[in-house]
This record gives structure tokens, C-alpha cells and sequence, in this order.
């Protein structure tokens, strides 16, 4: 599938293009983007895949959580991501509440955001017990992104955002629901926080490619929330975060100097005024 933009005509990243990377070896790269100017960028930077992650929840709506945002508000994300994107693949997180009553509640949310948004598929947290929901989505062709080790929609049941899986038992336990989701038919899971060792033996034991946060670096592609990378959110600094830029103290002084020459009179120039 192909599409033309302003600059050329662009192969779009299908889940077909993820699993071909995966058996070539090339690593896939995703970002969060959560409306349409940063997602612009995301996507002429050249980025595989888009989330539009209810990691909204914090870093758009000031939660602190994931579990408050509702599912009409990611739909609202991710239509003016859409909107923006030509070649990422987007796919969309199913927000808490929209799908652990059951596998037709799972359905009808999953084709709302499909429906209402453009975007190309949907990702949902957990294991063995939302087997039935990834089976019931995807068989009405919708293709569906795990997510497995720290799923911040069961941070109540964590009581903590340390690394998981550090234990054999709940080890053993990620490695089984890493295969229940392969067999129901996910494209892809993303690995977040667990130890890299456990991460790549996931890796390896699976088809499908996995995508790694604090996981280290033997998952098959990176994913990191687009504010914490661009430094616009200073106050989360894990040990697995690469700052690339350092927006909060850019877009602060470019502020402090509109103020100054607002006050000062010194803006608007003869040259900016009609
Ligand atoms: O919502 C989100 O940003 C996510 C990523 C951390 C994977 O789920």
C-alpha cells in the first residue's frame, strides 16, 4: 500500500512490514504521539510505528495515571494523529475500562477506534485472561498489539513502577502469556520493564516481534513516550529514558523572552505590524 505526500510517494508500515523486519533482524522503532503536530514530526522523522498510548492520561491530561482517560478521549488523540501520519503504522491503546468486562465490550471499543479514527490497529495490557478479547478483535480484523511485564493500567495491583518479573514464578508466567498472545493471533507485544535477560529469551521464544521499554536491548524494536524523550516532562527520569532533546528548558526561555519583550515594548517591530 502506497500513498503520495508533499515530498514523495511513501511506502506505509503495515504489521506485515514489522514482521518482515523482525525475521531480517532490523530493529523497529515506535514513539507515543498524541495529537497532530507532534505526530507530523514523529512521522517525517521516519519512525515505524505511532502509539497513540493512554500514557495521554499523564502526559496530555496531567493524571496519574492511565486509568482515568476514556475511550472517546483516545479516539479524539487518535484522529488528529491519523490525521497527520502517512507512513507510521498507528496503533491505539484500548484505555482501562474498555475492555476487561468482556470479550464483545473489547470488540465494540476496539472497532469504535477503528471506525471513528482511521488508525490501523489497537493494543490492549494482560495476558491469558484477555485471550478471548485478542481472538474476538482480531477476528473481526483488527489487528491487536499485546502488552505484557509493567502495564500501568494494573498499577493498583502492582502497588509499585519497580521492574516486574523479576521472580521465576511471575517469569515463568510472562513467557507463557507471551506465547497465549502469539497463538491468538497479536502481531507484535511490547515488553515493558522487565529484566533485558527475560526480555530477549521472550525475544527469541516468539514469533512475532516484541517491542521493549526499560527492557533492554534484545527485544526486536524501542519504544519510548515522546515527551519524556524530548525532555518536556523533567520530572520522570528512569534509568531507562535517552533524553534526544530538551524541550522544557527551550520552550521556557523562548517564553521568559516573548514576557520581557512583550513588557519591554520591543515586540512588536515596525517590521511585524501591518
Ligand atoms: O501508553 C503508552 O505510552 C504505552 C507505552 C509506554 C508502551 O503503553
Amino acid at each position: 500500500m502506497s500513498v503520495a505526500n508533499e515530498f514523495s510517494e511513501v511506502k506505509r508500515v503495515t504489521t506485515r512490514t514489522l514482521q518482515e523486519m523482525k525475521v531480517k533482524g532490523e530493529k523497529i522503532s515506535m514513539l507515543t504521539a498524541y495529537d497532530f503536530s507532534l505526530a507530523k514530526i514523529v512521522d517525517h522523522g521516519g519512525i515505524d510505528v505511532i502509539l497513540v498510548g493512554d500514557s495521554a492520561s499523564n502526559v496530555m491530561a496531567g493524571h496519574e495515571t492511565t486509568l482515568p482517560i476514556t475511550l472517546d478521549q483516545m479516539i479524539y488523540h487518535a484522529q488528529s494523529v491519523v490525521r497527520a501520519v502517512k507512513r507510521a503504522l498507528v496503533i491505539v491503546d484500548l484505555p482501562f475500562g474498555a475492555y476487561q468486562g468482556n470479550s464483545k465490550e473489547a470488540l465494540n471499543s476496539a472497532i469504535r477506534i477503528m471506525k471513528e479514527s482511521g488508525a490501523h490497529g489497537v493494543k490492549l495490557e494482560g495476558g491469558s485472561e484477555v485471550k478471548e478479547s485478542v481472538e474476538r478483535i482480531i477476528s473481526a480484523g483488527i489487528p491487536v498489539m499485546g502488552h505484557l511485564g509493567l502495564t500501568p493500567q494494573s498499577i493498583y495491583k502492582f502497588g509499585t513502577y519497580v521492574v516486574r518479573a523479576k521472580e521465576d514464578e511471575e517469569a515463568e508466567k510472562l513467557i507463557s502469556d507471551a506465547k497465549v498472545l502469539q497463538e491468538a493471533g497479536c502481531f507484535s507485544i511490547v515488553l515493558e520493564k522487565i529484566p533485558a535477560k527475560l526480555a530477549k529469551k521472550v525475544s527469541e521464544s516468539i514469533k512475532i516481534p516484541t517491542i521493549g521499554i526499560g527492557a533492554g536491548g534484545g527485544t526486536d524494536g524501542q519504544v519510548l513516550v515522546l515527551h519524556d524523550m524530548l525532555g518536556i516532562n523533567k520530572e520522570f527520569s528512569p534509568r531507562f529514558l535517552r533524553r534526544y532533546a530538551n524541550l522544557f528548558d527551550d520552550i521556557h526561555k523562548a517564553v521568559e523572552s516573548y514576557v520581557k519583550d512583550v513588557k519591554s515594548l520591543d515586540f512588536p517591530n515596525e517590521k511585524e505590524q501591518y
